[in-house]
């Protein structure tokens, strides 16, 4: 707030400020038309940057995009705005080294906060854990063990961001249920993208296969973790050929 303070007692200079708003592009414009002494607003924004950075009065409106995914490049020759560019980050892109170490202590203090425990959990489903299924369905059983989704967690685990509530619920079983994935110590059965990851909740089926059928698994579901961000080149068809059984 010191710095809205002081924009609102005219403390900083005009032309000289730089604001990271916590709001979206339309948010920006309206902040940007109340303190016009701002000389770059930095908003938040799911989409790419644009080609040009926009201007309301003398205030430049810039944004790294969608999870701060591109690098935005402002230059100045006597105070004018003489270079834009927007430039993305992919794989080309090394980790720099001081930013990864801000990022793992930002991932060790989402570790000691526990907010997976926060997490609000919506039903109270009840799950087996695939290897309950395993009796009965062998074949089955033995596709899956051979597959990615039998080590969802334990990739995710690897990057340090096993109890990151930004990444967990696609990695687990049954994360939004009271009766799911908590921790791995607490619930190793619900560790990795599991059967019922795909066909639900099977603890009524598990128990009493001939009366509680199973629903049939459509294509939608796969997409609710194989999103566009997370699985750019996901197709049903041949993504299913790998995992089918
Ligand atoms: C609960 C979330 C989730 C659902 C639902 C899901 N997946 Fe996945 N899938 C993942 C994750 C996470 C990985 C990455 C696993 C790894 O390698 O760590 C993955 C990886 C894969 C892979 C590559 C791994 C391999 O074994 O070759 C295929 C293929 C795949 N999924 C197909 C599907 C299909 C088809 C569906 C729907 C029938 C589906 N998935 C549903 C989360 C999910
Ligand atoms: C919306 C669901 C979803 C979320 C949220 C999610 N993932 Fe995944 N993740 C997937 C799917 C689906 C795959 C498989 C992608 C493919 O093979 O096309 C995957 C694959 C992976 C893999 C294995 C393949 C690789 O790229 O090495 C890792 C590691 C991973 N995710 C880490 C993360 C991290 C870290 C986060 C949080 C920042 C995260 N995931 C959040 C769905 C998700
Ligand atoms: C005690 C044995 C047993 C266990 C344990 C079991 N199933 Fe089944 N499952 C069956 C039988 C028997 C059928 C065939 C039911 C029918 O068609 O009458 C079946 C059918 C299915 C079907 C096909 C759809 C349907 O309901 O007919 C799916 C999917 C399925 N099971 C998934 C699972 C999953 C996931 C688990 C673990 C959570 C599991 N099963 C555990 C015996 C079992
Ligand atoms: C990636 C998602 C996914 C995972 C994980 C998964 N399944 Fe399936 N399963 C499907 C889909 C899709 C089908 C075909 C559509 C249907 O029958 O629901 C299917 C079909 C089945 C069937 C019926 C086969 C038939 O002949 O009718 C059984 C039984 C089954 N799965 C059991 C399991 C068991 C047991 C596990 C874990 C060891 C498992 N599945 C893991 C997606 C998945």
């Amino acid at each position: 707030m010191s710095a809205i303070g002081n924009l609102e007692n005219g403390l900083q200079p005009p032309g000289s400020i730089l604001v990271c708003y916590d709001g979206d592009q339309q948010q920006a414009e309206t902040f940007a038309r109340k303190y016009p002494q701002i000389r770059v607003l930095v908003y938040r924004s799911t989409s790419d940057p644009p080609a040009e950075p926009e201007k309301v009065g003398n205030t430049l409106l810039v944004t790294p995009g969608f999870h701060g995914k591109n690098v935005v490049t402002l230059t100045f020759e006597d105070g004018k705005l003489d270079g834009y560019s927007a430039t993305s980050l992919g794989p080309d892109f090394k980790n720099d080294p001081d930013v990864s170490a801000i990022y793992s202590d930002y991932l060790h203090r989402l570790d000691s906060a526990h907010l997976l425990q926060e997490l609000p959990r919506f039903t109270t489903a009840l799950y087996a854990g695939s290897a309950s299924c395993r009796n009965c369905h062998e074949k089955a059983y033995e596709t899956w063990a051979g597959s990615g989704h039998a080590h969802a967690y334990k990739d995710l685990n690897a990057q340090g961001h096993g109890l990151d509530p930004d990444c967990v619920s696609c990695h687990v079983v049954g994360l939004s249920s009271k009766s799911g994935f908590k921790t791995l110590s607490q619930t190793p059965q619900f560790a990795n993208v599991g059967c019922e990851s795909c066909h639900g909740p099977g603890q009524a089926h598990d128990l009493n296969p001939r009366k509680v059928l199973m629903p049939t698994v459509k294509p939608s579901t796969c997409v609710s973790c194989h999103t566009v961000e997370n699985s750019p080149g996901f197709e049903y068809k041949t993504f299913w050929t790998k995992v089918s059984h």
